[in-house]
């Protein structure tokens, strides 16, 4: 088994394991952020450099340092590597630059976006980002379209990281989206405008790292950190049923996967990743529909548990008739 350290944390993985999945093991800061890799999906992965490490120590046999950073999603571990994330100041620089980079066309329209508060570009840009642009030229702009009735397309938003495609590819039916054209003028399109009609193609929205791929049934509803997220369930024959029910009040505004800490979708309890059908997904929209589990504890990434979690752990879940009591502090 190779061992490798990682910002002085050293831990042996199994052969194949890249650096980004052994830093993930180890957890917390180690790991660096990742915008198109998503474990779930095959050959995801390699788009955006975001989650670039300097490896100092190429591995026992030869331990010359790589000469550049690599993606740590799509090197593998090799044993006695040495790598360092936050630890090296010229690898942090190399990520704002990776960052100053994804902004050029990314417009930080934040305030009026579904995704702000859950979107990795928005923290990236806490951390990394310039207050301002040094870029001159004129900005890549689309128009936003519908593909379909609950899924809206911004693509100027788009990093085009790929994880759509990859939805489409590997958990849809079929796929009539891709990305369109090469170099700057490379857009995630369907042919000539068709509609995702998938049973499963919901779960674009789930994976986008932005917001590019929104649901349609919850813009401009509500900042998702004035919603109450909690955990249900329901029987369905075509997905596992198990979801993360934003609500304010006993209204359900969105319904989406369960996210885990890196912001992938859960994995059920047998060991399946906890992909959503779009009926589950667009038109369960009453409480009513669902088995409550509780308030879901969102941890990683977000505003939406600050200033009130410790409120909400207040609240109860009336299990027999499916409501949330003791919510006045909420918002
Ligand atoms: S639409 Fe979203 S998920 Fe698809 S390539 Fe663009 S950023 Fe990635
Ligand atoms: S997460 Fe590794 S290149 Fe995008």
């Amino acid at each position: 088994m190779p061992k490798v350290t990682i910002d002085g944390h050293t831990i042996e993985v199994a052969e194949g394991t890249t650096i980004l999945e052994a830093a993930r093991m180890i957890g917390g800061e180690v790991a660096p952020p990742a915008m198109c890799f998503y474990s779930k999906l095959k050959t995801s992965g390699g788009y955006c450099r975001t989650c670039i490490v300097k490896v100092t120590k190429g591995s026992e046999k030869d331990p010359r340092p790589m000469p550049k950073p690599v993606a740590s999603c799509r090197t593998p571990v090799m044993d006695g590597m040495e790598v360092q994330n936050k630890t090296a100041p010229d690898l942090v620089d190399a990520r704002a630059g990776v960052v100053e980079f994804l902004l050029i066309n990314h417009p930080l329209d934040c305030p009026i976006c579904d995704q702000a508060g859950e979107c990795h570009l928005q923290d990236l840009s806490y951390e990394h980002g310039l207050s301002k642009s040094r870029y001159d030229f004129k900005r890549r702009e689309f128009d936003k379209i519908d593909i379909g009735p609950n899924i809206k397309l911004h693509m100027t938003r788009c990093i085009l990281c790929y994880r759509c495609v990859k939805v489409a590819e590997q958990v849809c039916d079929s796929r009539v989206h891709g990305v369109l054209n090469r170099g700057d003028v490379s857009e995630i399109s369907t042919h000539i405008e068709q509609a995702l009609d998938s049973d499963f193609s919901g779960n674009v929205i789930d994976v986008c790292p932005v917001g590019a791929l929104t649901d349609r049934t919850f813009r401009f509803k509500s900042r998702v950190w004035f919603t109450k997220p909690v955990d249900a369930h329901r029987d369905c024959k075509k997905c596992c049923g198990r979801s993360v029910l934003y609500m304010n009040g006993q209204e359900v505004l969105r319904v989406s996967v369960r996210k885990d800490t890196w912001g992938e979708v859960e994995n059920t309890p047998e060991g399946n990743p906890g992909w959503l059908c779009n009926e589950c997904r667009f038109e369960k929209k009453s409480a009513s529909d669902w088995s409550i589990e509780g308030v879901r504890n969102i941890d990683r990434h977000s505003v939406i548990s600050q200033n009130k979690y410790l409120e909400v752990k207040n609240l109860k879940i009336d299990v027999s008739n499916q409501k949330l009591i003791g919510e006045k502090a909420h918002n």
